[in-house]
């Protein structure tokens, strides 16, 4: 499989890269630091990538960057099985209610930014024949929560965006494979407190390679998040109110 990878440097994106390098994909890396992506690279042709891992600079903040990253990507790999984006920020609830710049930078990356992007990529897998676009966005977009209020809102737009282009695209060949991590123990997570179900990215990552053989739209990681957020998302809002959740 020849795949566009935006975020592999680091946690889930270099877990599921490497897994991906392992059976012999072709991957090229796109990222917003060139001595990190050199390192990814061959960290890659290391655990097996075939064809060489080619690599474009392309900073979330930058919308600029977007499409010449693509660009040369497609140019290099000649043709594009799938494109993977793990790339994303976060930042405590906290944080993001004291600091507007901050604030920007995240809701700009994880939501506008983000299906800049993914506009761009459909149009070139839909423009090859068709293709998955598998995007990682979070279980915080499935209810509006004290902790998790802003972040989560920037991905509960993704997840909606993405929902949306599955429904319109997918008869056309673009299949569109939504992941929803719960929590992983990742840089992104350091520092904060394990819940119970934390995964690790090692772990969670095969069956998100799974549902992007398949195809399957929607994919929970560990996947028993899928039935904690069944019930969170029956919880009734005055009992969410009651219980401080
Ligand atoms: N870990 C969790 O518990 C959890 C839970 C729910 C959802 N998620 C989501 O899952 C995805 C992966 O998370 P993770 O835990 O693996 O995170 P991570 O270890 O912090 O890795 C994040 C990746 O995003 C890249 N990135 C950050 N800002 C960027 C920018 N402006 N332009 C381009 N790339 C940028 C980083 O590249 P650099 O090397 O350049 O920093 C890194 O490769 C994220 O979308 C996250 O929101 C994670």
């Amino acid at each position: 499989m020849k795949v566009v990878f935006l975020g592999a440097t680091k946690g889930m994106g270099r877990a599921l890269a490497r897994l991906m390098a392992a059976r012999g994909d072709e991957l090229f890396l796109l990222g917003r630091d060139p001595d990190d992506l050199a390192r990814s690279a061959e960290d890659l042709r290391l655990h097996g990538a075939t064809g060489g891992v080619g690599t474009a600079e392309c900073d979330l903040l930058k919308p600029e960057t977007f499409a010449p990253a693509l660009d040369r990507a497609t140019a290099a790999l000649q043709h594009l099985d799938a494109v993977v984006v793990t790339a994303g920020l976060f930042a405590s609830e906290e944080e993001l209610e004291a600091d507007a710049a901050l604030r920007d930078r995240v809701l700009t990356a994880d939501f506008t930014n983000t299906i800049h992007f993914c506009e761009l990529s459909r149009a070139r897998l839909l423009a090859a024949g068709g293709g998955t676009l598998c995007v990682f966005s979070s279980v915080a977009g499935e209810r509006g929560r004290k902790p998790v209020i802003l972040y989560g809102a920037a991905k509960a737009g993704l997840s909606h965006y993405l929902e949306g282009l599955d429904h319109k695209f997918r008869a056309q060949g673009l299949r569109t494979v939504l992941v929803k991590p719960g929590f992983v123990k990742t840089g992104m997570t350091a520092g904060l407190k394990p819940p119970p179900f934390a995964g690790e990215p090692e772990d969670v990552v095969r069956s998100i390679l799974k549902a992007i053989d398949r195809g399957t739209p929607e994919v929970f990681a560990p996947p028993i998040w899928r039935w904690v957020m069944l019930v969170i998302r029956l919880l009734p809002r005055a009992l969410m109110r009651r219980i401080g959740f």
